[in-house]
């Protein structure tokens, strides 16, 4: 949340399976087209948060397994696990001692045990603050009835979530994904940043407390859970806030943020206008994320092999501009723009695609920006990665950006062993 000096202007707040994360489509389209508009038009002055019924370390390796872009805070365990600030993830002590009021997880798990239909969900997916089971609808029902007083008389007290007619998490009474949201929004109101917007998006029962937050808008996305679709006919109908998509997963969200109006809502990845990047004049997030996406498109031939796109590319940087190549090899940006020529509608087949991570800019002097931010490329299956750095300047009447400067060099022990087919 430091990462902005002043108040969000969205906070978005998406559940990752099957609601940001689509498990039906391998290609992660939707996905992608949400991380290149988060980044162009959002990363900048917007905070991201996932809220997921996964632990921390399920969480990260679905990260390894999806293109999910680096959160600003991080929501686990249904709410019962907060972490913050993006690559660096440290964990809200306050929350946790929060939890730790009027609850045992010796005494849970002593009162749950007289339930033999409760199934303990596996070590893995058990925490401090959450005790998992599986159990059929009809069983959860009964046991909501009796299990929180039998609680309550030994001094815990606990909130009980059903998901996926099959999900049953006990958890501390104030927690829940919308127990850590409203902490969460009352830390941003306590530092001076309460947010312009919210939109909370879910498509499950552990979603439904998102969704009675106040002063969100909300998007069930269009393959919600009927359960989720049960509980808003129930509790939340009349709200105007809260609509259910036309779309599924990320489409579902991006359309709530076009039907809420709040902010740019066509992915660079869906308009972007090949011919011309200048439309948004002096827009450096916006301008790397469009330049990467042309060149996406030229690897994998969603352009014609046609020079002009890549006189396209030349056009934006200085003929005296240079790339440091993450291997230390320097070149001018024109002639690895030249490079590309062979390259042409090869990534076609490695099912190739780039995305970009934590987009910063920073202005540095009155006609200079610098760019930086984590290029991630896919191919073959194998994700590869480089921290980037980009010198933009301002010339010719203030009308447009000149790429000055390219410097990468590789994250996460990435390396080429193909060399060639790394540029940029
Ligand atoms: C996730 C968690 C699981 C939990 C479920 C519903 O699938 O892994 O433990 O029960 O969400 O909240
Ligand atoms: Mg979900």
């Amino acid at each position: 949340m430091d990462r902005l000096d002043g108040p969000p202007r969205l906070l978005l707040v998406t559940d990752l399976d099957c609601t940001l994360v689509d498990h039906d489509d391998p290609e992660n389209t939707d996905l992608l087209r949400f991380n290149a508009l988060w980044e162009a038009h959002y990363r900048h002055d917007s905070l991201l948060v996932y809220c997921t019924g996964r632990s921390m370390r399920s969480y990260l390796s679905l990260r390894n397994k999806k293109p999910l872009l680096t959160p600003d805070i991080a929501i686990t365990s249904v709410g019962s696990e907060i972490a913050h600030g993006g690559e660096s993830m440290v964990s809200d002590d306050v929350w946790e001692a929060r939890l730790g009021e009027m609850w045992s997880r010796e005494i849970v798990l002593e009162e749950t045990s007289k339930f033999p239909q409760l199934e303990p969900q596996p070590d893995k997916s058990q925490e401090q603050h959450k005790v998992s089971f599986f159990v059929g609808r009809e069983h959860a029902l009964e046991i909501m009835k009796v299990l929180p007083g039998r609680l309550l008389e030994r001094g815990v007290d606990v909130k009980l979530v059903y998901s996926n007619d099959y999900a049953f998490d006990v958890l501390p009474k104030g927690s829940g994904k919308g127990g850590a949201l409203t902490y969460l929004l009352e830390k941003l109101e306590s530092e001076g940043k309460q947010p312009t917007n919210i939109l909370v998006c879910g498509d499950s029962g552990n979603d439904a407390e998102l969704f009675n937050v106040p002063q969100a808008y909300g998007v069930m996305v269009s393959n919600s859970h009927k359960e989720l679709l049960q509980w808003h006919e129930e509790n939340a109908k009349d709200n105007p806030k809260i609509i259910l998509a036309s779309e599924r997963c990320g489409a579902g969200m991006i359309e709530a943020l076009q039907r809420f109006n709040l902010g740019p809502n066509v992915s660079p990845r869906d308009g972007l206008d090949t011919e011309n990047f200048h439309v948004e004049v002096l827009d450096p997030a916006n301008e790397v994320v469009q330049f990467y996406l042309l060149y996406d498109k030229w690897r994998c031939g969603e352009v014609e092999k046609s020079d002009k796109y890549l006189e396209k590319l030349k056009s934006l940087s200085s003929p005296l501009g240079m790339f440091v190549h993450p291997s230390g090899v320097e070149k001018t940006i024109h002639e690895w723009i030249d490079d590309l020529v062979n390259l042409h509608g090869e990534g076609k087949e490695e099912k190739f695609r780039i995305w970009l991570d934590r987009v910063s800019t920073s202005l540095i002097s009155p006609e200079t920006w610098i760019v930086k931010f984590d290029k991630h490329e896919l191919s073959d299956g194998k994700v590869r990665s480089c921290s980037t750095r980009v010198l933009l300047s301002c010339q010719e009447e203030k009308e447009k950006l000149t790429w000055m400067h390219i410097q990468q060099s590789w994250l996460d022990g990435s390396c080429s062993d193909d060399q060639d087919k790394w540029i940029f």
